[in-house]
């Protein structure tokens, strides 16, 4: 065993740069704090600076108010002395996660499988590490090669490839584009498993959903299945609570948090120039590879574009643009009406009640996120997913809520899909011929062919 572990820590070590030792969380917990004044509060944002505390939620001190949880992961040596100045100070608090590596190791063991991958002993209900990701991948494009084809968006620092899928039927018409990012964030592991999940419910539903199968043959998904590689790979390998990518910055740190690299009102509001904080805009707006690769792609497509979706984690929110500011999309209402629908279908699913709203209002200030660039690229709806949970696990949602989590967001983009259809998708004929027999009989047999092709 031990031998095992050297050798995969030499190993790390010559492909890693030099990360060697996994960062370890024993003892470290989560605290629930409700600061109720406004001077709990200016005391509780010092201390969280002074000591470079990782914030779960909110993102940012300034959006730290009374009578708001503020969920914080304090390392154990300095849990004791936290714990005393918040009694001191008469601030309440509640322990949230009671031993942050307990949490980590219960969801990291006896569950895989030693037999090789494949499509159909393929467990959704698990987290993968991208090695069994890029699999999956690989075999998803075999299997669903009538339907879905796989690009390369672009590699990372790391020279690991990034890669999109597109799905949707061969068409001669044009077709709308629903645009999905997820795994922007590394730690928010749920966001990766749900976009796997998402393409396995339309691939493997492409005919026998009605509302699928005209999807696929009016719109084309464009999604990528996890956008941030280098840094998902890094809290499988080093640190299980990395959020930012990992190129290397100035002075010695690393990483730029993605979801503030966007071109839109870049770092102007919930964002930092610091490099090493949680929340770093970068040195310029899209100066990622991974930013350049969104940006391209969306630059291809956008004139059809109808939705973009960024799936994250945690909070139960849908949010709407915009985080910057406080001003509404033009799309607003009826991006409300739409998102309030899935919400509604949501709960319906597991009684898990999501809020919806724009970010700046339901949730902080921020600048730079792929959703409002989107919007201010005049995408007509922009969405940001917020999966579970609301702060029991944060972060480490177990891998039993897995299977709860992806249906329930499932029914919330089926229900935007619906409305999708209903409003700005044209008829569509599935094949039940209309007009004259000399149109009819070329048509069927185009229709027995394509039937004829083996999925
Ligand atoms: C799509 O919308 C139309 C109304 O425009 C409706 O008749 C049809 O049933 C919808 N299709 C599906 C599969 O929901
Ligand atoms: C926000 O809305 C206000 C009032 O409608 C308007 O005066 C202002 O220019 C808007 N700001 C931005 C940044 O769009
Ligand atoms: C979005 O639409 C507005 C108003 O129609 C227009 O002024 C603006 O140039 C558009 N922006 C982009 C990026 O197309």
């Amino acid at each position: 065993m031990k031998h095992f572990y050297w050798t995969i820590c030499l190993l790390g070590f010559l492909l890693n740069k030099g990360t060697c030792v996994k960062v370890r969380y024993d003892g470290d917990q989560v605290l629930k704090v409700t600061p109720q004044t406004e001077q709990q509060v200016q005391y509780l944002q010092d201390m969280l600076i002074q000591w470079r505390l990782d914030l779960w939620k909110p993102d940012i001190v300034e959006e730290i108010y009374p009578g708001r949880d503020v969920h914080v992961h304090v390392k154990n040596s300095y849990l004791q002395q936290m714990k005393e100045n918040l009694v001191q100070q008469d601030i309440t608090f509640k322990i949230m996660i009671e031993d942050v590596q307990k949490l980590i190791d219960r969801s990291s063991v006896s569950r895989r499988s030693t037999e090789p991958i494949t499509l159909e002993n393929y467990n959704y209900n698990i987290y993968h590490p991208i090695e069994e990701i890029y699999t999956w991948m690989t075999m998803i494009k075999d299997k669903y090669k009538n339907v879905v084809s796989r690009y390369t968006l672009g590699h990372t620092h790391e020279n690991q490839p990034i890669y999109y899928f597109k799905i949707g039927w061969p068409s001669s018409e044009t077709k709308k584009v629903v645009f999905m990012d997820c795994g922007i964030h590394a730690r928010e592991w749920i966001a990766v498993a749900y976009c796997q999940w998402f393409m396995r419910e339309i691939l493997t539903k492409q005919k026998s959903d009605k509302l699928i199968y005209k999807l696929l043959n009016q719109v084309d998904f464009y999604v990528i299945p996890v956008l941030n590689v280098d840094g998902y790979t890094y809290t499988w390998t080093t640190e299980r609570l990395w959020r930012k990518n990992r190129s290397p910055q100035t002075g010695d740190c690393f990483g730029v948090d993605l979801n503030r690299n966007f071109d839109a009102q870049w770092c102007s509001v919930g964002a930092s120039t610091d490099c090493d904080s949680l929340i770093f805009c970068g040195p310029s707006a899209a100066s990622e590879l991974e930013t350049k690769g969104v940006v391209k792609l969306f630059e291809q497509v956008k004139s059809n574009m109808l939705m973009y979706l960024t799936v994250h984690s945690y909070g139960r929110l849908i949010l709407l643009p915009y985080g910057y500011k406080k001003n509404q999309s033009a799309n607003h209402n009826e991006m409300m009406l739409a998102a309030n629908k899935a919400a509604a279908k949501m709960t319906e699913k597991h009684g898990e009640g999501y809020i919806v709203g724009s970010s700046s209002v339901i949730l902080y200030d921020n600048s730079g996120s792929s959703a409002d660039w989107a919007a201010d690229n005049n995408i007509s709806f922009a969405y940001t997913f917020e999966l579970r949970d609301d702060g029991e696990y944060g972060f480490e949602l177990p891998d039993d809520e897995i299977q709860p989590t992806c249906e329930e967001t499932l029914t919330a983009m089926m229900t935007l899909f619906e409305y999708m259809n209903e409003t700005y998708l044209g008829p569509f004929d599935s094949g039940a011929a209309v007009g004259p027999l000399w149109l009819k009989i070329p048509l069927a047999i185009t229709i027995c062919l394509f039937y004829a092709i083996p999925l």
